[in-house]
């Protein structure tokens, strides 16, 4: 029997990005990304969702301290992508297309080292309030 809870933080950051890929011509890549390839980078409000699941701790009965999760959000996540130009300021997005699915690779990448290996862990990124994604998938 699977005692296993998944919990769940919140945070939201804005960012401005631009859709592209450099090996094709401006035709193209309006062709794939429509407005998303507009040269003068646009703006998303961003949701961020990062599920925690593991068994909840015996002594205290959490999963994970939401404060250390959220302090942990706050302070590796936002600080690097809040108010960014994400294909201009962020290093991980100098060769990488900055959608919704690398963006939440990344934020995985990020957190994943600084959460317990014990707790199984999932990012839901909201690009707009109708298209979201997650990572990883299981
Ligand atoms: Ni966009």
């Amino acid at each position: 029997m699977s005692k296993k809870v998944a919990v769940f933080r919140k945070e939201s950051f804005n960012a401005a990005h631009r859709l592209f890929n450099p090996d094709w011509d401006d035709a193209r890549n309006e062709k794939v990304f429509g407005k998303c390839a507009l040269p003068n980078y646009h703006g998303h409000n961003y949701d961020l969702i990062v599920k925690v699941v593991g068994k909840p701790d015996r002594q205290t009965g959490y999963v994970m301290d939401m404060k250390v999760l959220s302090d942990l959000i706050k302070a590796e996540v936002l600080e690097r992508l809040d108010h960014r130009n994400l294909n201009m300021d962020v290093p991980e997005f100098k060769d990488l297309n900055p959608t919704a699915e690398n963006i939440a690779v990344v934020i995985y990448k990020i957190l994943r080292p600084l959460i317990d290996e014990k707790l199984d862990m999932q990012v839901r990124l909201y690009e707009t309030p109708r298209n979201f994604v997650e990572y990883p998938v299981d």
